[in-house]
């Protein structure tokens, strides 16, 4: 299923976060909400410039055991990541100009593989990413950002649930 606008919505999840410290906090229950992991998870993070995406994916990966320095993809657009029982991929499509250069870029294995994958700047691909199992929109508000993580796909609904339920 390609995204797009008539891509059905399954649930939301809307938070205000006060500080980097919130963003990271919500990131981590997230990640405890996928875990343990029995499938890929597709995640895309939109919002503008210094939203805090790489915050985010930072402290998710980080929950599901990366260790090391988590660089931001901006420049090498992937940074890959392997735990014991799958990979993660990093990715950010800011620099495409084109909607083809992801898929020029040999980025579409990774879709196709077990693993959790983040993708910033998904936009950037055009329509012609898959459908993600969750998106988390970051905006501006204030000094903080208002968060929104909405589910497309089953798995993602669930993940969602728990986190609302662990709360
Ligand atoms: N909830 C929050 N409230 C205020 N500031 C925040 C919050 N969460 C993160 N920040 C701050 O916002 C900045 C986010 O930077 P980050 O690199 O994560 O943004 P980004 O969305 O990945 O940007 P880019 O599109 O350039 O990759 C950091 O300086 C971080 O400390
Ligand atoms: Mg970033």
């Amino acid at each position: 299923m390609i995204m797009s606008s008539s891509t059905p919505v399954l649930a939301t999840y809307t938070q205000f976060l006060a500080d980097e410290t919130a963003t990271a906090a919500i990131a981590q229950r997230l990640a405890q909400a996928l875990q343990p992991l029995h499938s890929s998870a597709h995640l895309y993070l939109h919002g503008d410039l210094g939203a805090g995406k790489t915050a985010f994916t930072r402290a998710f990966l980080r929950t599901l055991g990366v260790t090391g320095r988590i660089k931001s993809p901006s420049y090498a657009l992937l940074e890959s990541y392997k735990l014991s029982s799958f990979n993660c991929y990093h990715l950010d499509f800011y620099r495409f100009n084109d909607p083809e250069e992801w898929v020029e870029a040999g980025f579409r294995d990774i879709l196709e593989e077990q693993a959790v994958v983040l993708i910033e700047w998904p936009e950037k691909a055009g329509g012609l990413l898959p459908a993600p199992d969750l998106t988390v929109h970051l905006e501006y508000q204030g000094e903080g950002r208002d968060l929104t993580i909405t589910a497309y796909s089953k798995q993602g609904q669930a993940w969602l649930t728990t986190l609302t339920q662990r709360t």
